[in-house]
């Protein structure tokens, strides 16, 4: 077993790029992870500089997430926080036309969901072979398009991965609550629990929450008693009070 192993406590993010991952790897940085930073083209030379552990992984490719899991154990030790924040928009070639999506497009973007099975598959083998008391979360970056009401029609693919995604969670929260295990869909929204500002620029909104997902997931990896599975938080990362 490495030195890496003993002392440090690890986090893998699946999709980092410079909004969510970033802000959320320089959070459990400072709390102590060590933190392996996925996506399909890492800047390797930026991330070490950082101090994080590049990893490249495709999360729409089930083998290549196992790979990456594989890389991370090696390297730094079994994740006990796994942070799956990739979702991809398919935009219909007609826009408010959702099936002019091809066959074709769609199924890539049904191997994310399948990808997402995996991820939760392997994050359960690591949970389950760390046997330390520090706790074990996973968290997906959730929208609001599964549980909103007459979403715009060109969103049906990003719509069919994240219900995905709410769904696993759900399931998951409550089958591994008996061995400690964490599970949230954690969804960024507006003031009203509706969609947040989805305009890049805008002054308060969804491109500069980098540092609202960051308290808003360490808010869920810290809390002593598990905060709900469906977990929906503002623009300041405080819980939405309904
Ligand atoms: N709350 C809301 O309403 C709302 C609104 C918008 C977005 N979101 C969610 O926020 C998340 C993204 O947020 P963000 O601002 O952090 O995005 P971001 O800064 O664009 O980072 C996402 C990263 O994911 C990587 N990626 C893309 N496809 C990938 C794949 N197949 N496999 C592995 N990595 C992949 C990209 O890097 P590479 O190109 O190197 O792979 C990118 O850097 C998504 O889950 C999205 O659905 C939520």
């Amino acid at each position: 077993m490495s030195t890496s192993t003993i002392f440090h406590r690890v986090a893998f993010i699946i999709g980092g790029g410079s909004n969510v991952g970033m802000h959320v790897a320089q959070k459990l940085k400072t709390e102590g992870y060590r933190v392996a930073f996925g996506s399909r083209n890492p800047d390797i030379a930026t991330l070490e500089q950082k101090e994080l552990f590049p990893v490249s992984v495709d999360a729409s490719n089930p083998e290549s997430i196992k790979s990456a899991f594989d890389l991370v154990r090696t390297n730094l030790g079994e994740p006990s926080i796994v942070v799956h924040n990739v979702g991809i928009h398919f935009q219909p070639p007609v826009r408010n036309d959702p099936f002019s999506v091809s066959s074709d497009t769609f199924a890539k973007s049904c191997n994310i969901q399948l990808a997402l099975f995996v991820a939760v598959q392997e994050t359960l083998a690591s949970f389950r072979s760390d046997k330390s008391t520090t706790p074990k979360v996973f968290i997906g970056t959730g929208n609001g398009l599964p549980f909103l009401k007459n979403m715009p029609p060109f969103f049906l693919a990003l719509a069919s991965q994240k219900a995905t995604m709410y769904t696993m969670m759900d399931y998951a929260s409550r089958a591994y609550a008996p061995e400690g295990f964490r599970f949230h869909y954690a969804t960024l929204v507006g003031p009203d629990g509706g969609l947040p500002n989805l305009d890049p620029s805008a002054e308060v909104g969804f491109y500069n929450s980098g540092p609202a997902h960051a308290k808003a997931f360490w808010n869920l990896i810290s809390a002593d008693v598990a905060k709900s599975w469906d977990y929906r938080f503002t623009y300041a990362g405080e819980p939405l009070m309904t």
